[in-house]
């Protein structure tokens, strides 16, 4: 395996602050028929989208709650298996409920494909995707993404929740590997 360190900073902290500022903002009013009894159901893709979620949640301003579903259609290399496993599902029954799915990236987004049919199926009374990064690409299916963030070549990226066999996630900004 090749990829063993930082090759350069694709966005900064800087630009993914003001990135991010400007989702929730749109999402704010987006949602602000949302209340504390029906508020908004952020959901987290597991891991990658942890830090971008809570970032992003805290400047949105209308009623939150929180779910979290991990999948997996990466191993611990730089190819996508093609096979998606749910590997944690939602607590919480969307049935009616306003849903927000929070991914850190959209590759060929056949992950995303399988989990919005998934959850579609559950009768949520409105599902949409906000991405930071989408690979515009390198996708495979056409996916409805109400909120991307940036649209970025296909190559592989890692910081701000991405990583490289677990590894750079913490990393502030977003980044090539060598
Ligand atoms: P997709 O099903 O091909 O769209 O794959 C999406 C998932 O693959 C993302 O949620 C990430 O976990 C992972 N992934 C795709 N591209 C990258 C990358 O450049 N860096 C890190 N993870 C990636
Ligand atoms: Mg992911």
């Amino acid at each position: 395996m090749e990829g063993t360190g930082i090759d350069k900073v694709i966005y900064t902290e800087e630009q993914i602050r003001a990135k991010v500022a400007e989702l929730a903002g749109r999402i704010t009013e987006d949602y602000k028929e949302c209340t504390e009894g029906s508020p908004l159901l952020l959901v987290g893709i597991l891991k990658g989208a942890f830090i971008f979620l809570a970032d992003l949640a805290r400047q949105i301003e209308v009623p939150l709650e929180f779910d979290f579903t991990a999948l997996s259609s990466y191993g611990s290399a730089t190819k996508t298996s093609g096979v998606v496993r749910i590997l944690k599902d939602l607590d919480i029954d969307i049935a009616g409920r306003n849903v927000l799915l929070v991914e850190d990236i959209i590759d060929t987004g056949l992950t995303l494909n399988y989990l919005m049919g998934n959850l579609r199926a559950r009768g949520p009374s409105s599902l949409e995707i906000c991405a930071l990064l989408n690979k515009r690409v390198a996708n495979k299916v056409d996916l409805p993404i109400m909120y991307e963030g940036f649209s970025i070549p296909d190559f592989f990226v890692v910081g701000y929740g991405l990583d490289f066999a677990e590894k750079y996630r913490n990393l502030p900004y977003v980044a090539s590997i060598k």
